[in-house]
């Protein structure tokens, strides 16, 4: 048995130690957010936060995260009340297929609670492991640009 904090509620679950985080976040506590993409840390699709910081959540054992935060997706925002990247994400219309946004924007919102004025050169730092199929990479930086201006003014 080990514990984790998984958007800031407290889970015990009882896992082999090198099970991936990812199965453990999708399978166990069905948070569907977060997807599986390469599986070899490669794509970024299964993004989460570990302290804060983005990790892969698909080549990170879970005994490498007990007792320790995790964030998923679905921890940093909600319809009602989106993270501003997500409200930013909306008015930009960043998502084509979907399928590796979240990834995207664990990253992004990783990198503007580090950095409230990212350069161009920093979101590309920033993102550069988070690969999009669909080619939405002048959108997603348009729209982190757009929320960091946005947190500035607010
Ligand atoms: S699924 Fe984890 S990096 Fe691709
Ligand atoms: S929106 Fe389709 S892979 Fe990124």
């Amino acid at each position: 048995m080990m514990k984790i904090a998984i958007n800031g509620k407290e889970q015990v679950i009882d896992f082999e130690p090198d099970t991936p985080l990812l199965w453990v976040i999708r399978d166990e506590l069905k948070l569907k957010g977060t997807k599986f993409g390469c599986g070899k840390g490669l794509c970024g699709a299964c993004t989460v936060h570990l302290n804060g910081n983005p990790i892969r959540a698909c080549i990170t054992p879970v005994s490498a995260v007990e007792n320790q935060n995790i964030t998923t997706i679905e921890g940093i925002g909600s319809e009602e009340t989106p993270h501003p990247l997500q409200a930013s994400w909306v008015e930009f219309n960043v998502p084509q297929c979907g399928y590796c946004q979240s990834g995207q924007l664990m990253s992004a919102s990783a990198l503007l609670a580090n950095n409230a004025s990212p350069t161009d050169a920093d979101i590309d730092a920033a993102m550069s492991g988070n690969a999009c199929r669909c080619g939405t990479y002048p959108r997603i930086k348009a729209a982190i640009h757009h929320a960091a201006d946005n947190l500035k003014n607010s």
